[in-house]
């Protein structure tokens, strides 16, 4: 096969959704396609389970047993597909935010009877600032749901993004009748009798017009249909791939995924119209997919738990060329050539070492703490693939050292925890003093427990009143020394040496804002 055959057949994409829509649900059944796994059940996925939130030990325990399942590569069709998995948990939100510059498309999962919830939307934002093409998945038909105009009002005024419905419902609940697929113009009748343990048989008509269908969902249910698929069609334009791939439009599923039913349909589409792997931007150029030479970048790293193998995996997304083990490719931070002996692919839950990988395909290399998240590879140019943002914190606290000792341990924990993504670390200009910021409140116990258990160091926390940190930057050089000079107890520099303004309060940056028009304040920053 052809470089330029192999990458059109690969599809990279990410599910996500809000905590208990459904994601560990879908994945499965999608690896039950692809014959990835043939039980149910085996897909032990970054789904951190509700009753551990408080005991985090338990959580990076489930983390750990998620690295293999961190990418799921499986095939259909021919077709190559590379699911990425993202932890559930809200309080790793930025592991998700990092997955998904490393994806093609995105495909959210939204419960029907729950509508659009906040981690739905926040990751939408994410989508949306990369343009990623984004799919729904209307979730839970088997349970009673609000009205699907309504679903589909909500979707586009909460997630910002026009939709098409691809597939519509017959109501829902213990009475769902099926779902009608408006791409393919046939209807699937969800005719379980164990709804919610058995898979759904399905039976194709192709003409709603037909008498056919009151036969099989009753006059008063095939009348709605009739009505409802005559009103989308008034409603909405006709589906546009185009736009869908500019991530303008979201075209929409409905089903239910543990009876299994819609799954098929959205495979099916999800197949013919999901991109194949995009050109990735760099400081300097567009990369395209067909390039001859290899390039890639690292988007997450994950440490191992287990204190006998205390090594890290690096996730590389491959963006162009052909990799190859045992090939030299340069480091572009260090400058250094390295070769991996053992890179490995995933297939469903089974890590493999692999000799070739191809653009949209994730590598884990072996990683003893030379890594970082933004990390480039090339044949030698001097790539930085841009566009992985780090969230601005919303919850701070100072980092002490508990053992005069072991300041040189706790310092390098400090550094390679940050390096694989785990929180930011801010240097106060008022005091000098070292500033974690994390976007949930887990994250200072895994550093805690980590600085300890990895590194042999002792931290201690302390309270600081922050209520954001945001990036400044300005074309105005005299203002923005101005504020800094201002504003010197509330500024501090990232690890990288750019500024960060620490407000105190809303009130406090919202009036910085008005009296500084020319200082951009951001609330993302690229690594
Ligand atoms: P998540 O990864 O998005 O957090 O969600 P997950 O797939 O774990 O699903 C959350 C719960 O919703 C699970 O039930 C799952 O069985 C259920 N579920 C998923 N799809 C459907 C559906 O189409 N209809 C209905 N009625 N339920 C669905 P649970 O009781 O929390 O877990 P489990 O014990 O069943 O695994």
């Amino acid at each position: 096969m052809t470089l330029q055959e192999e990458i059109a057949r690969r599809r990279t994409f990410a599910i996500i959704s809000h905590p208990d829509a459904g994601k560990t649900t879908l994945t499965e059944k999608l690896l039950l396609f692809g014959g990835a796994i043939h039980v149910a059940g085996a897909v032990k996925s970054n789904k951190i389970r509700k009753s551990a939130t408080s005991d985090f030990m338990e959580i990076e325990r489930q983390r750990g047993i998620s690295v293999a399942t961190s990418v799921m590569g499986f095939e259909y069709r021919d077709v190559k597909i590379n699911i990425l998995d993202t932890p559930g948990h809200e309080d790793f939100a930025e592991d998700t935010y990092r997955t998904l510059t490393a994806v093609d498309s995105v495909i959210i999962v939204i419960d029907g009877a729950k509508g659009v919830e906040t981690q739905t939307r926040k990751l939408m934002n994410v989508c949306r600032m990369r343009k990623t093409p984004v799919m729904v998945f209307i979730n839970k038909l088997d349970r009673p749901c609000k009205d699907p105009f309504d679903l589909l009002d909500e979707v586009e005024r909460e997630l910002q993004i026009k939709v098409r419905p691809l597939a519509f419902p017959i109501s829902s609940g213990t009475t769902f009748k099926g779902v009608y697929n408006l791409y393919e113009h046939n209807l699937s009748l969800f005719t379980s009798d164990e709804r919610q343990t058995a898979d759904a048989s399905t039976v194709e008509i192709d003409d709603i017009a037909s008498s056919e269908l009151d036969g099989y969902v009753g006059e008063r249910y095939a009348a709605q249909l009739r009505s409802d698929v005559e009103l989308v069609d008034g409603v909405y334009d006709a589906f546009d791939r185009e736009a869908y791939l500019r991530g303008e439009v979201a075209p929409i599923f409905f089903g239910s995924a543990v009876n299994n039913f819609g799954v098929r349909e959205l495979l099916e589409c999800f197949i013919r119209i999901a991109p194949s792997p995009r050109p990735s931007v760099t400081e300097t150029r567009a990369v395209e997919p067909a390039e001859p030479k290899m390039t890639g970048f690292i988007f997450k790293i994950h440490a191992n738990m287990d204190p006998n193998h205390r090594d890290r995996i690096a996730f590389m997304k491959i963006c162009s060329g052909q990799f190859e083990r045992n090939k030299n490719y340069l480091h572009v931070r260090s400058g250094k050539q390295l070769k991996f002996s053992a890179p490995t692919a995933f297939m469903a839950e089974k890590k493999s070492v692999i000799d070739f990988a191809f653009p949209g395909d994730i590598v884990g290399l072996h990683d003893t703490g030379t890594f970082k998240i933004g990390d480039t590879f090339t044949e030698g140019e001097k790539l930085k693939f841009t566009g992985i943002p780090s969230f601005s914190p919303e919850l701070f606290r100072y980092i002490e050292n508990a053992d005069p000792m072991k300041f040189k341990q706790l310092s390098k924990g400090i550094d390679q925890l940050m390096d694989e993504g785990v929180a930011q670390l801010f240097t106060s200009n008022l005091n000098g003093r070292k500033i974690i910021g994390t976007v949930g409140a887990l994250q200072f116990e895994v550093i805690q427990y980590r600085l300890e258990h990895e590194y042999g160091a002792m931290c201690r926390w302390e309270p600081i009143s922050i209520y954001k940190a945001c990036w400044i930057e300005s074309d105005n050089a005299e203002q923005l020394a101005d504020f800094k000079r201002r504003k010197h107890t509330n500024m501090a520099v990232d690890k990288h040496g750019r500024d960060v303004f620490l407000a105190d309060t809303s009130y406090a940056l919202a009036l910085a804002q008005e009296n500084f028009k020319d200082i951009r304040f951001r609330f993302t920053a690229e690594f």
